[in-house]
C-alpha cells in the first residue's frame, strides 16, 4: 500500500522532485512545462513518490500493449471508487497525501487496497476481475458502443446540443462553456444510454466532480464523507435501476446487461458496478474535452474561424485536443514480473506513472509538439485513450459528442468569444474546466 503524507510530500517536492510537485497541483494551470523537465531526466524518471513516471510514447505504449503490467497490486479488496469511476482506479494518485487515514485513497485506487467503505455493496465491479472476466465484462459492455448505437445516440445528441444552445441564446448569448453547454450535454446522453428517466443534471455533475477529485487522493474527513455518501447514492439509484428494469425491460443499455445469454450474464452487483463505472466514466471526461477544446480554440481565433468555415473539420479538432491536452493526464500501472523498459531494471512490483500528457507530446512521435494545430497529421497517435487491453470502451461516444458539441457551438455561435475568467478543476490527473464564461454576441 502506497500511502505518503502531505508533509513527506512538500519535503520532496521542496528538493527537487518534479512528480511531488505535480502530486501536490503546483502546476494545475500548465502542467506541460513540468512534464519537459521530467522527461529531460530521461524516459523513465525515479520519483521519492515512489513511482516511475514514463514520459516517452513508445515506452508508454509498450506497457499498455504488454501484459506485463497490471492496473493495481495484487491486493484483493478495492474500495466504491473503483466500481464508480474507471478513471478513479486507473488513473489514482501514487500516493495518498493525506496520510490520516480518514478513508484515506479508499476510493482512489485498488492498488492501495480497500479503505473503510470497502465494505459496501457493490464492490465486486469488473475493475476487480481477473483478465478473463475483464475480458468477457468487454464483451458485454462493448456492443453499446458499436457504430449502428453511435448513430443511434447522435441524432439525439444533436437534439440536446440544439436545445442547449437554443436556452443560453434566448438568455442573451452569454453562458458558461462548463456548466451550460460541456457538462449537462455528455450527461444527458449517457443518462438516457443507461435509461435513467429523471435526470438532475446538477447532482450528477456534483457526482462527477467528487469523484474526479478523489481521484488525486482524498484529503480530508470531509471529502471522504462526501465520496462515500456520493458512491451511496449512485448504488441506491442503479439498485432500484436494475430492479425496475428486470421487471420492465426497455431498449437501455441495462435492460440489454440483463437480456444477455444465459450463463454470460453479468451477476446484479456487476451491472449495477457496472453502470455507476459507465456513468462517472461517461461524462467527466467529455466535459473536460470538450472545454478544454473551445478554450484551445477561442485563444487562438483563426482555428476557431476555421471549424466555423467548416464544421466539418470538428472530429479534427477533438483528435488535437486529446493529443494536446488529454482529459486524463496520467494512468497506473505496477510491474507484474521484472523486465527492462529502454535502459532501466524495472523490479516485479514496481509502480509507473504513464504520464499521458507528456507521451502525447514527445517529440519523437509528434513534431512541433507544443503547438495547437488542428491541420497537424497524425494527431491520432495520442494515448488519451490509452491503448492495449483496457483502451476506452467509450471513445466512440466521446468522440460523437464532441464531434457534434463542437460542430453545434461553431454553427450557432460563430461570434463565441470569452467573458470572463476561467476556473480550473482542481485535479492533477484529470485536467479540464470547472468554469468558462463566454458570449455569443459581439
Ligand atoms: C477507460 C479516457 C470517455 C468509459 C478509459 C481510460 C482512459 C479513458 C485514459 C483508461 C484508464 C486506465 O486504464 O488507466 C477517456 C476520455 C474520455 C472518455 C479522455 C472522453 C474524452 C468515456 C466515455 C465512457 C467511458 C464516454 C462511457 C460511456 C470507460 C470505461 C473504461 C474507460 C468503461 C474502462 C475500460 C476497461 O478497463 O476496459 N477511458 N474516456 N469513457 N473508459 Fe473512458
Amino acid at each position: 500500500r502506497l500511502q505518503y503524507k502531505r508533509a513527506v510530500l512538500w519535503t520532496h517536492a521542496r528538493r527537487g522532485d518534479l512528480v511531488c510537485r505535480l502530486m501536490l497541483h503546483e502546476h494545475l494551470d500548465d502542467p506541460y512545462p513540468l512534464y519537459e523537465h521530467i522527461r529531460a531526466h530521461g524516459p523513465v524518471y525515479r520519483s521519492r513518490a515512489g513511482v516511475q513516471a514514463v514520459t516517452a510514447h513508445e515506452l508508454c505504449s509498450q506497457v499498455l500493449r504488454g501484459s506485463a503490467f497490471a492496473r493495481r497490486n495484487e491486493e484483493p479488496a478495492a474500495g466504491p471508487g473503483a466500481r464508480t469511476a474507471p478513471a478513479a482506479s486507473q488513473t489514482s494518485a501514487p500516493g495518498d497525501v493525506d496520510g490520516s487515514g480518514t478513508g484515506t485513497g479508499e476510493g482512489t485506487a485498488p492498488a492501495e487496497g480497500g479503505g473503510a467503505a470497502g465494505d459496501e455493496p457493490g464492490d465486486t465491479s469488473f475493475l476487480e476481475a481477473e483478465v478473463a472476466d475483464h475480458m468477457r465484462w468487454r464483451r458485454l459492455v462493448a456492443p453499446a458502443f458499436r457504430p449502428r448505437k453511435i448513430a443511434e445516440y447522435r441524432k439525439r445528441t444533436e437534439e440536446v446540443a440544439h436545445r442547449l444552445i437554443d436556452t443560453a441564446l434566448a438568455r442573451g448569448g452569454t453562458f458558461d462553456v462548463v456548466t451550460d453547454f460541456a457538462s449537462p450535454l455528455p450527461i444527458t446522453v449517457i443518462s438516457e444510454l443507461l435509461g435513467i428517466t429523471d435526470v438532475d443534471v446538477d447532482r450528477f455533475a456534483y457526482y462527477g466532480l467528487v469523484t474526479g477529485r478523489a481521484i488525486d487522493g482524498i484529503r480530508s474527513a470531509r471529502q471522504a464523507a462526501e465520496f462515500r455518501a456520493a458512491a451511496r447514492e449512485l448504488n441506491a439509484m442503479f439498485t432500484n435501476l436494475v430492479g425496475k428494469r428486470r421487471g420492465e425491460p426497455g431498449e437501455d443499455l441495462v435492460s440489454e446487461l440483463l437480456r444477455s445469454q444465459d450463463g454470460d450474464q453479468l451477476p446484479e452487483q456487476e451491472i449495477i458496478g457496472t453502470c455507476q463505472l459507465l456513468l462517472t466514466a461517461g461524462f467527466e471526461t467529455t466535459t473536460n474535452l470538450v472545454s478544454n477544446a473551445v478554450l484551445r480554440l477561442l485563444s487562438d481565433r483563426s482555428q476557431w474561424e476555421a471549424l466555423v468555415g467548416d464544421p466539418g473539420l470538428a472530429p479534427a479538432v477533438a483528435e488535437e485536443s486529446l493529443r494536446f491536452d488529454p482529459p486524463v493526464q496520467y494512468s497506473i500501472r505496477v510491474a507484474r514480473e521484472a523486465l527492462t523498459l529502454g535502459d532501466r531494471p524495472v523490479p516485479v512490483g514496481t509502480v509507473l506513472m504513464l504520464v499521458l500528457g507528456a507521451a502525447n507530446r514527445d517529440p519523437v512521435i509528434f513534431p512541433d509538439p507544443h503547438r495547437f494545430d488542428i491541420s497537424r497529421s497524425g494527431a491520432g497517435q495520442h494515448l488519451a485513450f490509452l491503448s492495449g487491453a483496457h483502451y476506452c470502451v467509450g471513445a466512440p461516444l466521446a468522440r460523437m459528442e464532441t464531434d457534434v458539441a463542437l460542430s453545434v457551438l461553431a454553427e450557432r455561435a460563430p461570434e463565441l468569444h470569452r467573458a470572463g475568467p476561467l476556473r480550473r478543476r482542481p485535479t492533477a490527473a484529470l485536467r479540464g474546466l470547472l468554469s468558462l464564461p463566454v458570449s455569443a454576441r459581439r
